[in-house]
């Protein structure tokens, strides 16, 4: 199976995506993810586009495409991903289905997740990760079990985003409607997309796109 998660920031793609990694044996492909480890290397790659994130806006589509092209033909990628954060233009949804083309896929789903702008910056500015295991928490919505200690590896230093400040939160969203929230009539034209919900909680929001794909 080859999924899309769409959705502006914080709207759970991550979150999901994770959670159906697990579930269907699906790679998550997250260019966010992969950026970031860019700018932690000081590649080349990430000098280019440290402060194009940090700022909010998109980073060129070529090298957003030259990156993803490359782990989508990767081995464990074969039996089937999820792609977060990606296609966010139309240009690069293009190039995805060329690439897919080229090797004879298509993609079977896309998954909107429809949520409100506003709770997206709570949501956002409230998420925290584990410095150890890269394990992803909410101060509100989904705490550490016990306060300081990761649940899943027991690491007692998070770290938060770059880009995770109310500020660049609301750039980002602006980014989202200007530039991504036009895929929705493309893939609507497709007749591959599905809408849930992603207001209701994290355990709702799987159900849904369960009962989707099953
Ligand atoms: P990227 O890393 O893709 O960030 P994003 O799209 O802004 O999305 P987020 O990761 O912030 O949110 P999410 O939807 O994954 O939410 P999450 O599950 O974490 O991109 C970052 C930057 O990289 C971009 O700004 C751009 O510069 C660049 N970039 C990346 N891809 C690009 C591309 N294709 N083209 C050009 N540039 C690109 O959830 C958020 C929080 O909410 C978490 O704490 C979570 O616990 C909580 N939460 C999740 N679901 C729920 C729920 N249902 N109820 C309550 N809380 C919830």
């Amino acid at each position: 199976m080859r999924l899309v998660l769409f959705g502006p920031p914080g709207a759970g793609k991550g979150t999901q995506a994770k959670r159906l990694e697990e579930a269907y044996d699906l790679v998550q492909l997250s260019t966010g993810d992969m950026l970031r480890t860019e700018v932690a290397s000081g590649s080349a790659l990430g000098i280019k586009v440290k402060d194009i994130m940090e700022a909010g806006k998109l980073v060129p589509d070529a090298l957003i495409v030259d990156m993803i092209s490359g782990r989508i033909d990767e081995a464990e990628a074969r039996a089937g991903f999820s792609l977060d954060g990606f296609p966010r233009t139309i240009p690069q949804a293009l190039s995805l289905d060329a690439i897919l083309d080229g090797k004879g896929l298509k993609l079977n789903r896309v998954i909107e997740l429809r949520v409100d702008d506003e709770a997206m910056v709570e949501r956002i500015t409230g998420r925290f990760s584990c410095a150890s295991c890269g394990d992803n928490y909410h101060e509100k919505f989904h705490p550490t079990t016990v306060a300081g200690i990761c649940d899943a590896c027991g690491g007692a230093r998070f770290d938060r985003r770059a880009d995770d400040t109310a500020e660049t939160v609301r750039a980002r969203l602006k980014a989202y409607h200007d530039q991504t929230a036009p895929l929705i009539s493309y893939f609507e034209k497709k007749g591959i997309m599905m809408s849930i919900d992603g207001m209701a909680d994290i355990d709702d929001v799987t159900r849904q796109i369960r009962e989707a794909l099953d």
